[in-house]
């Protein structure tokens, strides 16, 4: 038996749906109406910038009606009371980890409230939306702002801290997300591969269950409190040696 003291949690778009916000991959294989390639890729922004700029601004607006479910808070929980490192890494591009209080959070995806300029390349807190072609206040230009959101096709933030936090960790867990897109559903491997313990709390089994010592089936909302309490009331020894 060894302690645990380094935990990195993955989490997806399942861990915000009891929060109202719609997954990637619902039934119908649609995103909120949309072909995922026709808003979540550079080509589609090429192609018709006005439809991507207004699919991501009814996104951001949508996060002023939504809020963080028992599953966020629980996780925000940990991160104040954990003793050792942990490091939260988020597909999503909502803001509901950090309205629940949790510190240690990473955006491997971007985030809809965060613009990028294409034209000074700086990046910068965005509350409003941005298909008006609003003027960047950095360098004044105007209609050059894209959502500093990881499309298809393009390299997600902090592969260097994630992987070398998944390196350092005893124990790496997965919360409601399919498995299905690289380099996050990865991550279980490299953990294994490292020596940690792997846990997958999701509605279904995801497409990357396998690679995990224990998978737990079910909604975030209820699944992760019970984890939580258990951690910070000290089932947090690993059963390998
Ligand atoms: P998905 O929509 O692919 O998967 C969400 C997962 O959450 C599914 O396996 C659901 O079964 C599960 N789920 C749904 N409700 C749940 C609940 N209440 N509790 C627990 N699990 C639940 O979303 P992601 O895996 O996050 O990337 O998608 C990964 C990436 O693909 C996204 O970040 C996005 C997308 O295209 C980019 O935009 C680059």
């Amino acid at each position: 038996m060894r302690d645990i003291r380094n935990i990195v949690i993955l989490t997806g778009a399942g861990i915000s749906a009891e929060s109202g916000v719609a997954t990637f991959r619902g039934p119908d294989g649609l995103w909120e109406g949309h072909r995922v390639e026709d808003v979540a890729t550079p080509e589609a922004f090429r192609r018709d910038p006005a439809l991507v700029q207004k699919f991501y601004d009814a996104r951001r607006a949508k996060l002023k009606s939504v809020e963080p479910n028992a599953a966020h808070l629980a996780l925000a929980r940990l991160d104040a009371e954990w003793p050792g490192e942990l490091l939260i890494v988020t597909q999503n591009v909502d803001d509901l980890h950090e309205r629940a209080g949790a510190k240690r959070v990473l955006h491997m995806h971007g985030e809809l409230k965060s613009a990028w300029c294409l034209a000074c390349d700086e990046r910068m807190t965005w509350e409003e939306e941005l298909s008006s072609g609003p003027a960047c206040p950095e360098c004044g230009l105007a209609g050059r702002l894209r959502p500093d959101i990881v499309w298809f096709g393009e390299m997600p933030y902090e592969m260097d801290r994630i992987e070398g936090a998944i390196r350092e960790a005893g124990l790496f867990v997965s919360i409601g997300t399919s498995g299905a897109i690289y380099p996050a559903a990865g991550f279980v491997q490299t953990a294994r591969y490292c020596g940690a313990d792997t846990l997958e709390m999701n509605l279904e089994p995801s497409l990357g269950s396998v690679y995990f010592h224990e998978s737990r089936v079910g909604p975030a909302g209820s699944l992760v409190p019970t984890w939580v309490e258990g951690m910070l009331g000290g089932e947090h020894r690993s059963s390998r040696a």
